[in-house]
């Protein structure tokens, strides 16, 4: 699989195969041809996703592996009245500029300064896409506030995972997270990850009624992605392979 992000004009199209004096490159597998698909999506149509989709993209979810098996993540699919209703509260308490409640630390704290150049970036080329000036504060914050209304997409998730868990179990959870990605993505549906969400954490928590055995991680918007949405455009890039892996022993 090439290392290149799916953006990346040089990387081979879907299917191709890369043209070299040794062995013959295997094609890509499907695996890795939604993988490389697959982008952070944050405007939807608003075509409503059949209940029988949401039931196979959880169970892909459910799928993953965890260690022991201890399965500790839990997923709130919600549609409609029941997805507005916490959208509503979210947004209200995003924009009444409350101190952020969260359950746990998503990023590190302080942000190291080469992951906050890292973060920067991202936030660039998200308001670029948006055409939304560096210094036009309200834009972003408008922008920011979309996270907590998860996009108007027409299906958001809350992902909980139980509070006396270990950090190795989050590993857990994000495999579910990437499974559900990708079952979602093969089936033509897009999705992006909201941990903003988490920033109101307690929110979400009682707006679902959630006991004390579940602890709000993180949002996801789900649904049919807008092509012509200018905030779809937005393409990231990745580590060089070399960065991102060693390899030794080879010859
Ligand atoms: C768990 C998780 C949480 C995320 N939270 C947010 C978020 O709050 N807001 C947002 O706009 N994007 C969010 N993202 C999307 C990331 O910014 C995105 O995955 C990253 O920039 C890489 O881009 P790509 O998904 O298009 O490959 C999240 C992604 C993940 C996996």
């Amino acid at each position: 699989m090439s290392d290149a992000p799916p953006s990346d004009a040089t990387a081979p199209a879907a299917g191709a195969q890369t043209p070299a004096a040794g062995p013959a490159t295997p094609p890509e597998t499907p695996v890795e041809a939604v993988l490389a698909r697959r982008r952070s999506v944050r405007a939807f149509l608003p075509d409503p996703l059949p209940r029988a989709d949401l039931e196979r993209i959880l169970r892909a979810a459910r799928s993953a592996p965890s260690g022991a098996n201890l399965q500790p993540g839990r997923f709130h699919v919600l549609t409609g009245a029941a997805l507005d209703g916490l959208a509503a509260a979210l947004v209200a308490a995003a924009e009444s500029g409350r101190p952020p409640v969260a359950q746990y630390s998503y990023f590190p704290q302080p942000m190291p300064a080469d992951l906050k150049d890292r973060q920067r970036a991202a936030g660039h080329a998200l308001y670029a896409a948006l055409g939304i000036a560096r210094r036009d504060l309200a834009g972003r914050q408008a922008q920011f506030l979309r996270n907590y209304a998860f996009f108007s997409a027409p299906v958001g998730i809350v992902v909980t995972i139980r509070p006396d868990m270990g950090k190795g179990c989050f590993m857990d959870l994000g495999m579910s997270l990437m499974a559900l990605m990708m079952a979602a993505e093969a089936m033509g549906h897009a999705s992006c990850g909201i941990g903003a969400l988490a920033n109101h954490a307690d929110v979400a928590h009682a707006h679902l009624g959630l006991g004390e055995d579940e602890m709000v991680v993180c949002g996801l918007a789900l649904g049919r992605p807008d092509p012509d949405a200018p905030v779809n455009a937005v393409r990231t890039g990745r580590d060089a392979l070399a960065q991102f892996a060693t390899f030794r022993g080879f010859s």
